[in-house]
Formats: C-alpha cells, structure tokens, sequence
C-alpha cells in the first residue's frame, strides 16, 4: 500500500528514480512522474489504465522553465499565464522534441500548467524536470480531491501519496490552446470562461468532441461514478411542484442548495447550502464518491446555473450523466 504523507525529498526521490507518485494541487489530486523519462510517462498510462491516444499534461514551477519544453509562446498565451499561474489553467503550446510524443500522443502541442499548491510547488522547484499527470483515478472514473480517494482507488499500484489536503477548487483546470491565434477553450475548468475572455477578449469553447481521440481529450462519458446519474434541468426543480420523486427509497440525489423533496435525506448531498459556485466546484467529485458507495440505485443530480464555474460543473455532470 501507498505511504500517505508530506515528505516532499521522499517523493523527489522517488521521482527521480522514474516511480510514480500522487501529488497534490488545487484543482485534483495527479498522478505524477517524470516527464522527460519515458518508463515514468509509460507507467502513469498503466497504473491509470489510460489509453495511449489520450494526452498528459506536464507541470512546472515557473513561467521561466516554460522555454526549455516549448517552441514558441503566443502573446496571448504569455498574458494568461502572467495573469492565472500559478492556477486551474493549463495552456496548449507547440512541443519541443524534449518532450515525447508518448507524453502528447504524438500531437505536436502540449499541455503547460504552472499549479497552485505549496507542497507541490516546492517539489517542483526541487526538480530538475517537469512533472507529467493526468489525474489520479482509474481511467473514466472521478477525480480525486483528497489523498484518500487516491489511496482507495491506486494504493496498491504507487509508492507513496504526498498529502496535501483536500483540493481548494475541486475541478480540473481550464484547457486553452490557440488556432490562428485566437483563443480556444478546450476544456472547461477552475478557471472561468469570464476570466479567461478578461484577458485575451472573446475565446471559441470547444469542449465537446466525443471520441475523437486527436480532439483534446474530452470524451463524452467520463468523471462517471458506476451508478447511473440522472440529469435534473433547473427549470424541474425549482418548481417543487413538478417535481415527483415522492416515494423513491433506493435514489440518491445531488443537490444544490436544498434538499429535493420526496428523496430521503441520508442519500442526499447538498453542494452548496449558501449557493456559492466554488463551494459547490470543491465538494463535487468527493459527493459523487460519497453517493456512488451508499447503497441506492441510482443518483439524481441538479444542474446550476449555467455561468461561472457553474458551467463546468455542469459540464462534469453530464460527461457523468453520459454512458
Ligand atoms: O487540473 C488538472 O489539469 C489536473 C491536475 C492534476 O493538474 N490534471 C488533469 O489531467 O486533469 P488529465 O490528464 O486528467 O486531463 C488532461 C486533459 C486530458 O483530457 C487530455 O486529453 C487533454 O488534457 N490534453 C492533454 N494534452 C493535450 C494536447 N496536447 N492537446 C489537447 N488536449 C490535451
Ligand atoms: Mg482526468
């Protein structure tokens, strides 16, 4: 089983001997190796089950290291980092050959992000490479948010988890690339669409492409707990009028602020009680989770509104909601 702690030299070591070790930052849990030694960059594929087409992202300490990864970085490219790193952004930039196509999947961009945890951002000082990980579950399933979820789920497979709490934004990191320059959002994430649009003005959201492996990663089923996960479209409950789940004993529901009526309230989650999106953002997956080991049949969850961080939520749940 995988040691749980804050030793960062231990997982430097560990690091530079090409294992495979759980690291904490604001968004999710990852599942980091060396990206420059192709043994670590393959063993993250195998511990996570993830197939070869589905690119890694890689981590650094600073906007300096950036140069030595990447060819060029756009002008726009260079305002966001300077404006959200260290943050829940990571940017697609043209690949130098240092960087492996086992770690891009053979697309000649990779994903950059500079995160913002203070464990992890001192391991990555620490390096004299970047970090590689994707997030720390099996493939498809949800992200993890503490060190626990990593540990239920690949203990037996890794050396050790450095522990750093649970996870203040809860959802992955906002993806952004550029075609002819322009702006596009590839997935959405801690970052909002708002904040983005702050900086580099009106950017294409491109979110949604099902299983085209060469498209950034977004496969339409994913994040999913094994339960089934049923959409509940705002307009439904805000009016508890028409709302019927009266009587339903083996659901469980999803919530936003309030309970919803006729589900017994031991199965239900509320994400937010005071409405707050990052609130709601950093408790999702860990009551997916929560929700997907009680013994119902199946998980009713609210869609938020739409804006903010609300629309990346909502993009998890009905990736969720997807099979
Ligand atoms: O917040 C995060 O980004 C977390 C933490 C650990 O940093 N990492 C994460 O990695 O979510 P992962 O692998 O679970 O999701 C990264 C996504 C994948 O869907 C992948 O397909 C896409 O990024 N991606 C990676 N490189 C890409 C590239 N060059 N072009 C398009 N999409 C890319
Ligand atoms: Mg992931």
């Amino acid at each position: 089983m995988a040691r749980i702690g804050t030793d960062i030299e231990l997982a430097k070591e560990l690091l530079e001997k090409g294992e495979v070790v759980a690291i904490p930052t604001e968004t999710v849990y990852g599942l980091a190796g060396n990206a420059l030694h192709e043994d670590a960059v393959l063993s993250i594929f195998e511990v996570k089950k993830r197939p070869a087409f589905d690119p890694l992202i890689i981590h650094v300490a600073s906007l300096e290291q950036l140069s030595a990864y990447v060819d060029t970085i756009p002008e726009p490219a260079r305002r966001l980092a300077e404006a959200f790193w260290p943050g829940p952004l990571t940017i697609l930039l043209p690949k130098k050959k240092i960087i492996s196509d086992l770690v891009t999947s053979g697309l000649p961009t990779v994903g950059v992000r500079m995160p913002n945890h203070p464990l992890t951002l001192r391991l990555l000082e620490k390096l004299d490479f970047p970090l590689a990980a994707p997030s720390a579950n099996p493939f498809g399933y949800i992200s993890p948010t503490t060190a626990q979820h990593v540990a239920d789920q690949l203990g037996d497979q890794i050396p050790y988890i450095l522990d750093g709490g649970a996870c203040g934004i809860g959802l992955e990191s906002t993806i952004v690339g550029f075609e002819n320059d322009e702006p596009v959002i590839y997935r959405l994430g801690g970052m909002s669409v708002e904040q983005i649009e702050n900086v580099v003005g009106k950017a294409a959201v491109r979110s949604h492409s099902s299983s085209n492996p060469k498209a950034p990663g977004m496969l339409s089923s994913h994040y999913a707990p094994r339960k089934p996960l049923i959409l509940l479209p705002t307009h439904y409950t805000s009016d508890g009028s028409r709302l019927s789940l009266e009587g339903l004993r083996d659901v469980g529901a999803l919530a936003f602020k309030q309970p919803l009526p006729g589900i017994l309230p031991e199965n239900q989650r509320i994400l937010s009680p005071s409405g707050s999106m990052a609130e709601a953002a950093k408790n999702l997956f860990a009551y997916l989770r929560e929700l997907d080991g009680l013994n119902i049949e199946m998980i009713y969850a609210e869609v938020l509104p739409d804006d903010g961080l609300g629309r990346a939520i909502n993009d998890r749940l009905s990736r969720a909601a997807a099979r």
